[in-house]
This record gives C-alpha cells, sequence and structure tokens, in this order.
C-alpha cells in the first residue's frame, strides 16, 4: 500500500513498516481483537457459502481499517519527530536523522494519502468521517501542546483534553468504524468508542510516567523529552498539588538544566508517579466496563476475544515500554 515510483520516497514510506521497525503494532492488534469480539453468529437461513462470503468480505474490511490505521500513526510519528527533533523511534534512527526534516514530512504526508486511498475504497462515509475527524485530532492535540499558555499548562483538564486529541481519538474512532462495519447498532459502537477511548488515556498516561522512569534503551527513544520541551503532564501536575512551590520553578522554565533537577526533586517528593498509574488504572477499568457491557454472546471464540481486550487493558498499565 505504501510503494511509490520514486525511490527516495518509496524508502522513506517503507521506513517503519520493515521487519524490526515496526513497532508494538498495538492499534492493529486492539482493531482485530475488536473485529472479532464483536461478531456476530449468521443466521441460519443464510446458505453457509453467503454467511462465509459474507463474513471474509467483512473481515477484510476491518483489516483494511487496521492498516489504515496503522499508517495514519506512522505518518504522526513521522511528523512529530520533525516537530520534536528527535533521532531515535523505535530503537533505530528516526526518518527526519536519517534521510533529513524535508522527506520525513514528505513521507508523512504520502503515508496520509494512501491512507485516505485505503479509506476511500470503503465506500463508507460515516467511516470516513470518523478517521478524518481522529487525523484533524492528531493536529489539534500536538498543536494544543505546542502553544498551551501559562493558565493552560497547570490544568488537569486540559492535559487530559489534549491527550484525548493527541493519544485516544485515533483508536477510539477506529474501535467505532470496526464496530460499524460489522453492522453493529449506534449503542455498541459506542462501547467500542468508549474502550478505545479509555484505553488510549491510560495508555498515554502510562507513557507519561514513563517519560520520567524510562531509560533511552528500555524505550526506544528518548527520556525526560516531555519536561526537556517545556511539556508539562500528570505526574508534574499531580506533584504540584501536594507542592504548590513547584508552580514557581514551572514558571521560569526547563531552559535551565538546575530547574529540570529542582523539578525532578520535588517529584520524587511526591506522590505524582503513583497518582498517574492510579489514574491510568481508572481509566482501564472503565475500559474493562465497556467490554463488560457488550452485548451477552455465547460463542466461546467471541468471549476469548473479549477476554483478550480485557487483558490489553491490563498490559497498557503495566508495560514498560
Ligand atoms: C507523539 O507524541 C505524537 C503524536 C501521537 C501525534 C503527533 C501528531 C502530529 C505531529 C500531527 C500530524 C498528524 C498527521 C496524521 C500527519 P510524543 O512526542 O509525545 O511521543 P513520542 O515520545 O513517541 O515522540
Ligand atoms: C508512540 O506510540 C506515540 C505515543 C506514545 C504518543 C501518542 C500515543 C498514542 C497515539 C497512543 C494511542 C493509544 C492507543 C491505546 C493505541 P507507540 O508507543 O504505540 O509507538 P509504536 O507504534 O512505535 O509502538
Ligand atoms: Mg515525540
Ligand atoms: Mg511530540
Amino acid at each position: 500500500m505504501v510503494v511509490s515510483k520514486v525511490p527516495k520516497l518509496a524508502s522513506a514510506a517503507e521506513y517503519f513498516f520493515k521487519v524490526g521497525a515496526e513497532g508494538k503494532k498495538f492499534r492493529p492488534t486492539v482493531l482485530l481483537l475488536m473485529a472479532s469480539a464483536l461478531s456476530m453468529p449468521t443466521p441460519t437461513s443464510i446458505a453457509v457459502e453467503v454467511a462465509s462470503s459474507f463474513q471474509k468480505n467483512m473481515r477484510t474490511r476491518q483489516q483494511r481499517v487496521a492498516e489504515i490505521t496503522e499508517m495514519i500513526h506512522v505518518a504522526s510519528l513521522l511528523h512529530d519527530d520533525v516537530l520534536d527533533g528527535a533521532d531515535t523511534r523505535r530503537g533505530i534512527g528516526s526518518l527526519n536523522f536519517v534521510m533529513g526534516n524535508k522527506l520525513a514530512v514528505l513521507a508523512g504526508d504520502f503515508l496520509l494519502s494512501r491512507a485516505c486511498v485505503a479509506l476511500a475504497s470503503l465506500k463508507n462515509t460515516e467511516v470516513v468521517s470518523l478517521l478524518a475527524t481522529a487525523v484533524g485530532h492528531l493536529v489539534t492535540g500536538e498543536t494544543m501542546q505546542m502553544t498551551t499558555n501559562a493558565e493552560q499548562c497547570h490544568s488537569m483538564e486540559y492535559y487530559l483534553s489534549k491527550s484525548y486529541y493527541k493519544t485516544a481519538s485515533l483508536i477510539s474512532n477506529s474501535c467505532k468504524a470496526i464496530a460499524l462495519l460489522a453492522g453493529q447498532t449506534t449503542e455498541v459502537a459506542l462501547h467500542a468508542y468508549s474502550y478505545g477511548r479509555h484505553l488510549g488515556l491510560a495508555f498515554q498516561l502510562i507513557d507519561d510516567v514513563l517519560d520520567f522512569v524510562g531509560t533511552t534503551a528500555s524505550l526506544g527513544k528518548g527520556s525526560l523529552s516531555d519536561i526537556r520541551h517545556g511539556i508539562i503532564t500528570a505526574p508534574i501536575l499531580f506533584a504540584k498539588e501536594e507542592f504548590p512551590e513547584l508552580q514557581a520553578v514551572i514558571d521560569k522554565g526547563f531552559d535551565n538544566p538546575a530547574n529540570i533537577e529542582a523539578a525532578l526533586d520535588y517529584l520524587g517528593k511526591s506522590q505524582g508517579i503513583e497518582r498517574t498509574r492510579a489514574l491510568a488504572i481508572e481509566h482501564a477499568n472503565q475500559a474493562i466496563a465497556a467490554i463488560n457491557a457488550l452485548p451477552e454472546s455465547d460463542s466461546e471464540d467471541v468471549l476469548i476475544f473479549r477476554r483478550a481486550l480485557v487483558d490489553l487493558s491490563h498490559m497498557v498499565i503495566t508495560r514498560s515500554k
């Protein structure tokens, strides 16, 4: 799907789809599990061959949504690494580091265009609208993070809405798209959306913890990168509730490494990391509640896939990379 006749563009676009560079493939995994978790028995009145070809076709379309979602995700990572001036990603050189900013931006645009073509081939305007909204949210979240004013940077509400746009919107809207392609009701589609939303928020909260407690080697990307970029995340926001003096440190900015050290001291003395983990656990539990709210099924397979989605929410909060 990402081939190009122009050799430089081809190698840039393929870069993060090569063996060893594909990342955790977390989003496609979630989406294909969701597809299986929502599968419905076909009425016995329908001939077996017809039913099986119908199911296969539906599965192909759902798989396409998983592929599109990963392409959008990788496009956003390519652009993100340009914005962040990152030199590593997925344990290898970031594309901007290896091929320069210009090709990294263009490769991101190209992936996005390939995702649009694949999306159009589904011929479902509601699904197009969901994923197009998610792309807009990625840009909105990234811009919110980049343009935070002094008041917003101290607000947990602003942080959480930014996290929804930047992180949870893509997976939640894609989960909803999977449910719609399965012919599920609006109510079921909303449970699928809710699972993705809470899973995404839990994922981002843990990401923000790992930025403080992980190492470059364990994460495959830089650590302490948020605070170095002046980005205030949940652990610091919670620490500031315990130590209001931290506010003055934040207000001085983090260009001076001494201020980073001071903020880390306060964070170490506080419950900031623990409280962020606790909030992530709350969201993981809400994700599990959404799975438990799905209509009953007596298919053993469907129940296994639902259990896998529940297990994934546990993995999100216990992950170390
Ligand atoms: C990673 O954040 C960034 C994102 C998930 C979203 C980035 C979105 C854009 C750059 C908007 C452009 C979007 C498209 C679809 C082209 P991070 O820097 O906090 O995480 P990291 O540690 O993995 O770099
Ligand atoms: C890297 O994603 C990007 C981030 C950690 C910042 C934004 C996070 C997301 C967009 C996560 C979306 C949430 C869910 C629940 C899927 P990554 O760590 O997944 O990178 P990878 O693709 O390299 O594994
Ligand atoms: Mg980044
Ligand atoms: Mg970034």
